[in-house]
C-alpha cells in the first residue's frame, strides 16, 4: 500500500503554533513536501508534565513515520525541551530537528541589553532553557515570564479580541518601557507579535523559526535527503481535533 506521506517532512506542535515554524520551513525549502500535525485536542502542552509531553510526542512521531515521513521537525519549544532527547534515542535513524528559544540571537544582537523571555512554564523550567540561559545570559538583564494560558488562548483564534489583549497586558504589561528585546519562546507567540509590540512599545522580537529551517536544511543535505522534485512542494494539514473548522483555522494561520 502506498504511504500517504512518503518522503515528506513531518512537522508537529501541540496545535497551531507550529504553523509559524512551518511557514519558514516552506519558504526555506520550497521543494519539500510537509505534513503538519497539530495536537489541538491535547493543547496546551506547556502546562502538562514532562512525561505526558513525551507520550503525546512519541505517538505523533510514530504516526508520521508510519505514514512515510523521512524527517521530523518538533515545531514546539515545550515538546523539544521535554521530548527531543528521548525521541532522538528511540528513532536514531531519523533526522529530528527541534526548536529552542532564540536567546542566543537576542543576546548577540546590537543594542539589546534587557531581554524578556516569554515561554510556557515547562519550557522555562526544563534543562534546555536553563542551559541556554547559563550559556548566553551573562552580561544581559533577563526576565523570564511563564505565559500560562497564552498558547491555549491563541489556539482559539480571534487574535485581536479584548480578552487576548487583556491577558497580554496582565502577563507583560508590567515590563513596558523596561526591555529592549523579547524572545518568543513558544511557537504560538509569533502569531501575536503585533499585539505584543502594542503592549510593550518599541522592542525587537526574536523567534527560533529561521534557525530551525536552516538546521533542517543542513540535516537533510548532509544525508543526501533533500527533495529532488522540480516543482513546488505540498503542505498537508492534520489535527487531533479533526473538524473542517479546525483545519480551516490551520490554513488561515499558514496564510497569516
Ligand atoms: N507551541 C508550543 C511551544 O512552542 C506549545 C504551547 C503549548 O501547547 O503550551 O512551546
Amino acid at each position: 500500500m502506498a504511504l500517504r506521506f512518503n518522503g515528506y517532512v513531518g512537522v508537529f506542535d501541540s496545535g497551531v503554533g507550529g504553523i509559524s515554524v512551518l511557514r519558514e520551513l516552506a519558504r526555506t525549502l520550497p521543494r519539500e513536501n510537509f505534513a503538519f500535525f497539530g495536537d489541538s485536542a491535547n493543547a496546551p502542552y506547556g502546562e502538562k508534565t514532562r512525561d505526558q509531553v513525551i507520550r503525546l510526542s512519541r505517538d505523533i512521531v510514530d504516526d508520521l513515520l508510519d505514514q512515510g515521513c523521512k524527517a521530523i521537525v518538533i515545531a514546539c519549544n515545550t515538546a523539544t525541551s521535554a521530548a527531543a532527547p528521548t525521541l532522538r534515542a528511540e528513532y536514531a535513524h531519523v533526522p529530528i530537528v527541534g526548536v529552542e528559544p532564540a536567546l542566543k540571537p537576542a543576546t548577540l544582537a546590537e543594542g539589546i541589553e534587557r531581554i524578556l523571555v516569554m515561554a510556557t512554564p515547562i519550557t522555562l523550567r526544563l534543562d534546555k532553557y536553563q542551559q541556554l540561559a547559563a550559556r548566553w545570559g551573562a552580561g544581559h538583564r533577563i526576565v523570564e515570564v511563564p505565559c500560562a494560558g497564552l498558547a491555549g488562548r491563541i489556539e482559539r483564534g480571534n487574535l485581536d479580541a479584548d480578552d487576548l489583549l487583556e491577558l497580554l497586558e496582565q502577563l507583560i504589561g508590567p515590563y513596558r518601557g523596561q526591555v529592549d528585546g523579547v524572545v518568543l519562546g513558544c511557537t504560538h507567540y509569533p502569531f501575536v507579535a503585533r499585539q505584543i509590540k502594542e503592549v510593550l512599545g518599541d522592542v525587537e522580537l526574536f523567534d527560533g523559526a529561521a534557525g530551525t529551517a536552516r538546521q533542517l536544511e543542513r540535516r537533510l543535505a548532509e544525508r543526501g535527503m533533500l527533495s529532488k522534485q522540480a516543482s513546488h512542494g505540498r503542505v498537508e494539514f492534520l489535527s487531533s481535533k479533526d473538524t473542517p473548522e479546525e483545519l480551516a483555522l490551520y490554513r488561515d494561520f499558514f496564510k497569516m
